[in-house]
């Protein structure tokens, strides 16, 4: 199932009384090269983003500040994962719906990328989603 590939990656972060610090290695703390970085701000209370899934992008999404939710849908299995800190990364393989939540006033969502951004890279049909993900499974299981 793609949903049990993603996960919450627990960043290194080295504890300093003068503040804290995490950093991220391409193809090391992350299974991808980072191509592409970008953000979520000044979201407003009860705003919603996502709302699509990808062909082939890979994705790291963390709480720079605040918190929101992320629910991941891999097109038979939801689950919904609370980011509230900076140092871990919700890793999201292709092939995923995901819904972006419950934000909270001035948080910030950083999205570490594999791709260039390519809008035909984006299923934003859930039922498209829904069927080619049950083509693919069913062609895993043959
Ligand atoms: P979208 O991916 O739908 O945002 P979210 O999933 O965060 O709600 O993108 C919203 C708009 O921004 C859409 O018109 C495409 C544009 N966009 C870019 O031009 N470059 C990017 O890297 C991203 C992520 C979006």
């Amino acid at each position: 199932m793609n949903l049990s590939k993603c996960k919450i990656i627990d960043l290194p972060k080295l504890v300093d009384a003068r503040g804290n610090l995490t950093f991220i290695e391409s193809n090391n703390h992350i299974p991808f090269d980072i191509q592409r970085v970008y953000y979520l701000y000044d979201v407003p209370g009860g705003a919603e983003r996502g709302g699509h899934a990808h062909k082939q992008l890979h994705q790291l999404i963390i709480a720079m500040a605040g918190s929101f939710d992320v629910v991941l849908d891999d097109g038979v299995t939801k689950q919904t994962y609370h980011l509230n800190r900076s140092y871990y990364g919700l890793y999201v393989c292709p092939m995923i719906w995901r819904e972006l939540n419950n934000f909270s006033s001035g948080s910030v969502c950083m999205v570490l990328a594999s791709i260039d951004y390519d809008e035909n890279d984006y299923y934003r049909d859930y039922d498209e989603f829904s069927l080619v993900s049950l083509k693919m499974r069913n062609q895993d299981e043959n």
